[in-house]
């Protein structure tokens, strides 16, 4: 795909804009009140190093929201092993909101089902290591700054803010397994490193990258170095076919067919097994929390280029 893909990249995000109309912003977190619902932006890493890109990309930064757990699933995979790990989250679709309680309270022992859904991120970020919770969000910061090779990758400070301000219906999620014994911690610390670990800000072509290294198998191509384990990248981009559009994973599979995950702010990262990693920004969302636009220029590159992997 790559020799003609400049051009057409920008063909393509052209014919895509239109479906920005179809969404509508996130703003139960009011710091995401304020993008743009008409942008859309799209990046493509390359394994040699190369990048192109369609839209505006320069100086324009999201947060990972959603998207940070894939990162945060990663690292404690790689920290505190397989059998630690999926002893307190499950492994399994929940075809339900991303932000649900339901199966907590339906499902015994309380467990939440997978990773990608709030209740499981949540299990997920609790098991980060370090002291507090300025080491631990350090951590992840580290890991994610080894992967884009930006040294100044951080957080958003006001995002986290406002997000931490009106995360009522996560910290219910939180208390809830705080008294099935999944997590241990205080609460309002692990809101803390979970809002923040949501407002890590990366711009699409950093996106996209993260999204090469999970296509190359954990693999950097720009140092050589193997940043996250071949069966770790396995495990993650297996839950980003299964879960990683919410409960719109099954669609998303038919109609794209590549390991993917979104977030509220609108940015998708994809990774094409052993191809490209892609990053995608367009902040108006469908209503399971995917960006419309976003999506469609996805499905349109998929089938231009034959990436589904089904
Ligand atoms: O926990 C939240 O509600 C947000 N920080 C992240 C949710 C999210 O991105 C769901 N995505 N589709």
């Amino acid at each position: 795909m790559k020799n003609h893909l400049s051009d057409e990249l920008h063909q393509l995000l052209n014919e895509s804009l239109i479906y920005t109309a179809d969404g509508k912003v996130a703003d139960y977190i009011p710091g995401l009140a304020q993008a743009d619902p008409h942008h859309l932006s799209i990046a493509v890493s390359y394994p040699d190093g190369t990048c192109h890109t369609a839209g505006e990309v320069e100086d324009k930064k999201l947060t990972l929201q959603s998207i940070s757990k894939v990162l945060t699933l990663a690292l404690v995979l790689m920290d505190r092993g397989e059998g630690f790990v999926f002893q307190r989250v499950g492994k399994e679709p929940t075809g339900d909101p991303f932000n649900s309680i339901i199966k907590l309270e339906t499902i015994s022992p309380s467990k939440p089902l997978n990773p990608m859904i709030n209740a499981g991120a949540l299990a997920v970020t609790h098991m980060l290591v370090g002291a507090n919770v300025e080491e631990r969000i350090e951590k992840l910061l580290e890991f994610l700054r080894l992967i884009t090779g930006n040294p100044e990758l951080t957080y958003n400070e006001e995002i986290a803010q406002s997000e931490m301000e009106t995360a009522d219906l996560n910290r219910s999620l939180a208390y809830y397994l705080k008294e099935h014994d999944v997590i241990n911690e205080d609460v309002e610390d692990l809101m803390d490193l979970y809002t923040k670990q949501c407002s890590i800000e990366v711009t699409v072509p950093e996106l996209a990258k993260i999204g090469l290294v999970f296509a190359l198998n954990g693999q950097d191509p720009d140092s050589g170095r193997q940043v996250i384990p071949k069966r770790v990248a396995s495990i993650c981009k297996t839950f980003m076919v299964t879960c990683g559009m919410y409960n719109a994973s099954g669609e998303f599979a038919i109609c794209v067919g590549v390991p993917a995950k979104s977030g509220v702010s609108g940015g998708i990262m994809a990774a094409v097994p052993g191809k490209c990693g892609i990053g995608v920004f367009g902040p108006a969302l469908d209503d399971k929390g995917n960006s419309v636009a976003g999506w469609k220029l996805l499905e349109k590159l998929s089938s231009k280029y034959d990436l589904s992997m089904f």
